[in-house]
């Protein structure tokens, strides 16, 4: 079976690991009432997690750049390959966009609140939007596009699992092509 080499599929569990639990961190600070530490607390872990998705994105994006991946089975109908190779590209746009949009969201925030990463590296706030004029006015705007773009993301993942498991289930594509093997030579 073709599969993808170790260092993509590494890097997709990595990085799926990181953007589920920025999602889940995400939704529970935002909508359940918690006392002001905790949210703190929250908020800087959702920004951690968020950082590290993105880290791991550009490692990807070098590693994909610097391996094939592998042809798809045959036997899949024209739009299944425009399908999956559509929602692959689709996937990467968001693993870049919607951590940059909430590196925006707290860079341009009027309270100014610094990011600790994991509570020991300080991470900047990025240039240009930290020095805006008038961000009490851009807030709802930059809220609005980050958390637009995590739901985006949300349905767009579930499609993607979605799709994995009916070809798993159907055995036209395996699910061990983005899995671990100990006994192999290829990808
Ligand atoms: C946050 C969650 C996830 C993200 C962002 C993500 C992203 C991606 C991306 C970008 C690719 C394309 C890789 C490439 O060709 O460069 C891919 C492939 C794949 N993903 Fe995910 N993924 C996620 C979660 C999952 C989960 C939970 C599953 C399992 C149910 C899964 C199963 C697969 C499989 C099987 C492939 C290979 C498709 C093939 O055989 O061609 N992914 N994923
Ligand atoms: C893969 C990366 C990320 C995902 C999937 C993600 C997802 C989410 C989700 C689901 C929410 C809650 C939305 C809501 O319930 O309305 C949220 C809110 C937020 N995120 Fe992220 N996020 C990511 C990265 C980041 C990063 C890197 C930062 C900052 C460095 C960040 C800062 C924020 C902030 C400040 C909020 C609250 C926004 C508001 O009050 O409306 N996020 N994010």
């Amino acid at each position: 079976m073709n599969r993808y080499s170790r260092g993509a599929v590494v890097l997709h569990w990595l990085s799926a690991l990181f953007v589920l639990a920025a999602i889940g961190v995400g939704l529970y600070m935002k909508n359940a009432p918690l006392p002001p530490k905790t949210m703190f607390a929250l908020f800087q872990l959702h920004k951690s997690l968020g950082v590290t998705a993105l880290g791991l994105v550009a490692l990807r994006l070098v590693w994909r750049a610097t391996h094939r991946p592998p042809a798809l089975p045959d036997g899949l109908a024209a739009w299944e390959r425009a399908a999956a190779h559509g929602v692959h590209v689709l996937l990467y746009v968001l693993l870049i966009a919607v951590p940059v949009s909430g590196w925006i969201v707290v860079s341009a925030s009027p309270l100014n609140i610094p990011t600790v990463l994991y509570g020991a590296i300080p991470w900047p706030h990025l240039p240009w939007f930290s020095t805006l004029a008038d961000k009490k006015a851009w807030e709802p705007l930059l809220k609005a596009i980050h958390d637009t773009g995590a739901f985006v993301f949300i349905a767009i993942i579930l499609g993607h699992v979605g799709a994995a498991v009916r070809h798993a289930v159907k055995g036209d594509v395996p699910l061990a092509r983005m899995g671990f093997s100990f006994r192999r030579k290829d990808g």
